[in-house]
C-alpha cells in the first residue's frame, strides 16, 4: 500500500497505521477524518480494522486499540509442570522441533513431548551434547528417540541447511533457543548476538519452515508455533 501522509496517527493511542492486507469486510461506519483530507469511501471496516481509500488515492489502515483480548485461562500455575500439563494428552504423530533442547528449558520440552509420543528433533548448536541428551531422552522415557540436527541460529547459513534438511511436515516449532544478556556481541553479518539468536535466526527458521508447517496443519487441524 501506499504510506499514508496522515500525520497524526501516533498521536492518539487508541490508533496507529499499519500496511498490508486487510482481512475481510464486515461493513461498517465512516472513520473522522484526521488528515483533513476527503475519505472516498470506507472500502473495510471490522470490529477494530478500517480500511479507507482517500481521494488522493491513497489507503489507509486503522487498527483501534487490541488490549480488549479475553485473557486465556487454564488450571496451570507457574509451579505447573510439563508432564502436568501433558498428562492425557497423546501426541502420536506429532512432528516436533525444539531448538536449544540440549540444555534447560529446551530438555524438558523436548523430554515430556518425547514422553507424550511427540517425535521430536532437538536443533542444537552442539550435536555430540544433542546425541547424549537425545540417548537420555530415549532410555529415560522407553519412546521414540529424538533426532538431532545442527543449528546456531546466529549463522544464516545453518539455519537455512537445518531448512533444507527438512523433509515432511511439521506440527510443532518451539523457538526455545536463547542467550540472556550475553554482553555485547555481533554475527557476522554485524547484528547485536542476543537479537540475531532469539529473534532473527528463529523468525528465519519459522519463515524456512512454512510449508512444512502448512503441510502439518492441514494433516492435524493447525500446526502451532511456540517463542517465549
Ligand atoms: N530460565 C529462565 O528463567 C528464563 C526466563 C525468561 C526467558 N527464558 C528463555 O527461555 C529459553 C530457555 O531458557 P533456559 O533457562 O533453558 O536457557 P539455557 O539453559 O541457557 O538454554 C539455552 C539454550 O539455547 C541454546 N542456544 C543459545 N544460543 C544458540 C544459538 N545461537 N543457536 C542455537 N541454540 C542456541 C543453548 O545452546 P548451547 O547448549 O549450545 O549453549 C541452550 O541449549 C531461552 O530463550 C531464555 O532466554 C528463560
Amino acid at each position: 500500500m501506499h504510506r499514508s501522509p496522515w500525520k497524526d496517527a501516533g498521536q492518539d493511542s487508541s490508533y496507529r497505521l499499519v500496511s498490508g492486507p486487510v482481512p475481510t469486510s464486515t461493513g461498517g461506519t465512516s472513520p473522522a477524518d484526521a488528515n483533513g483530507g476527503a475519505a472516498a469511501s470506507v472500502v473495510e471496516s471490522l470490529p477494530r480494522v478500517t480500511r479507507t481509500v482517500l481521494t488522493s488515492g491513497v489507503v489507509r489502515f486503522i487498527v483501534t486499540s487490541m488490549t480488549a483480548a479475553e485473557p486465556i485461562s487454564t488450571s496451570f500455575t507457574a509451579s505447573s509442570t510439563a508432564d502436568e500439563v501433558l498428562q492425557g494428552v497423546d501426541l502420536t504423530g506429532v512432528r516436533a522441533i525444539v531448538t536449544g533442547g540440549s540444555s534447560g528449558i529446551g530438555f524438558e520440552t523436548a523430554r515430556a513431548l518425547t514422553a507424550a509420543g511427540a517425535q521430536v528433533t532437538l536443533a542444537v548448536r552442539n550435536p555430540a551434547a544433542g546425541e547424549a541428551v537425545a540417548e537420555t531422552i530415549g532410555t529415560s522415557t522407553g519412546a521414540s528417540r529424538p533426532r538431532v540436527q545442527r543449528l546456531d541460529l546466529a549463522d544464516r547459513a545453518t539455519v537455512m541447511r537445518f531448512v533444507e534438511a527438512w523433509d515432511g511436515p511439521l506440527h510443532l516449532l518451539i523457538n526455545n533457543a536463547g542467550l540472556m544478556t550475553p554482553g555485547l556481541e555481533r554475527t557476522r553479518e554485524g547484528w547485536e548476538m542476543q537479537f540475531a539468536t532469539n529473534h532473527l535466526g528463529h523468525v528465519a527458521l519459522a519463515a524456512g519452515l512454512h510449508d512444512a508447517l502448512a503441510l502439518g496443519a492441514t494433516q492435524r487441524d493447525g500446526a502451532r508455533i511456540v517463542s517465549p
